[in-house]
């Protein structure tokens, strides 16, 4: 399915310069986001960090959906739990992807930790792979040095991902699986984690403001979100939806829904708004005669997003009452 899905969607990429794209140049701002219908549940209230206009931090209290899951998205990879290490099967076009997203994430953040070391370069560093699946990507991740946690809501997929893993003692030690949402994981791993991937996961999700208020909770404060995921384009739509599943019925009709791809423009104004600071974006496109991924400067189909989770900063008047303290050794610091 994946293969398809990917030789669709590149087939459009090439296809961006012709007189379709002309003609479809507007379909993306008539169609109306509906993210908000997919969110099932009670809503909880979190903090959303906002900048004042005299440089202060204010907290706001913003509702959003309490969880990221959708029973359908569940549903569908369920059925194909026990496909994810057949290489040439459904999620080939994932294996190769981990030709540009390992480095992608190896190397960003070794630009932000600053240390290299050969042969494991990750040693020291905490990870959490948010949509692990089989471990398609966590594996490669383990074997750079990092620990990694994998979860997934689907448990035959973490079975799946913890028995490819066993054949390997030296990356049993470091790699471990847990069938939860990331929700239910946020509730106990406060601030513990130096990274969060989430590669071709945020097209699944019901609720992306839920995902990255959770990112932001288990990420130590300057830590790394990393997604790869679909632009919502228009050629997205055109070729994914109508044309291969409504008039080529390439792919059963539903399979994808395009309204819950994201346009990097929208994903960076989500992300900053939940306290990130995006680094980079960069395009990347499927080839499906040589099966292989390179980037590309056009981020009109697939792309790779690095975000930075921000430092708190410190409060003028906290700086103030520190220095004070300061002047009057032995007094206890006080914070207003
Ligand atoms: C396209 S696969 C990507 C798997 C893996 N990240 C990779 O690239 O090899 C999408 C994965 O997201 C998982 N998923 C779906 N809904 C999810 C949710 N709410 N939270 C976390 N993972 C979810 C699916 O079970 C599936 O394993």
């Amino acid at each position: 399915m994946y293969s398809k899905k990917f030789a669709r969607l590149a087939f459009g990429l090439l296809a961006e310069s012709t007189f379709i794209s002309r003609l479809t140049r507007n379909v993306s701002s008539k169609v109306k986001p509906l993210r908000s219908l997919c969110s099932w549940t009670v809503c909880q209230h979190h903090r959303q960090e906002n900048q004042l206009s005299n440089g202060l931090t204010r907290l706001n209290v913003r509702t959003v959906s309490h969880t990221t899951l959708d029973p359908a998205e569940v549903r569908k990879f369920q059925a194909m739990a026990s496909k994810w290490w057949d290489l040439q099967g459904d999620f080939s076009a994932l294996h190769s992807m981990n030709d540009l997203r390992v480095p992608f994430i190896r190397d960003n953040l070794l630009n932000v930790h600053g240390v290299w070391q050969l042969g494991k370069p990750l040693t020291g560093l905490r990870i959490l792979d948010v949509g692990c699946g089989g471990g398609v990507l966590s594996e490669p991740l383990g074997r750079l040095g990092a620990d990694v946690l994998g979860i997934d809501p689907v448990e035959d997929s973490v079975w799946t991902a913890d028995l490819h893993c066993s054949y390997d003692p030296e990356l049993r030690e470091r790699v471990r699986y847990q069938a939860c949402t990331l929700e239910d994981l946020a509730e106990e791993e406060v601030e513990g984690f130096h990274a969060v991937v989430a590669s071709e996961v945020v097209e699944h999700l019901a609720d992306l403001d839920a995902f990255a208020n959770c990112c932001h909770q288990v990420l130590k404060p300057g830590g790394s979100l990393f997604i790869t995921t679909i632009n919502k384009t228009n050629l997205s739509y055109v070729f994914g939806i109508v044309a291969a599943e409504q008039l080529l019925r390439i792919v059963p009709s539903g399979t994808h829904d395009w309204e819950k791809f994201i346009s990097p423009e929208d994903l960076e104004r989500l992300l900053e708004s939940f306290g990130f600071h995006v680094d980079s974006i960069r395009g990347m496109m499927y080839n499906p005669l040589t099966g292989a991924w390179s980037w590309q400067q056009s981020t009109a189909i697939n792309y790779a997003l690095h975000a930075v989770k921000r430092k708190e900063e410190p409060q003028p008047d906290r700086v103030w009452a520190e220095s004070e303290n300061l002047n009057e050794p032995g007094q206890a610091k006080s914070y207003s």
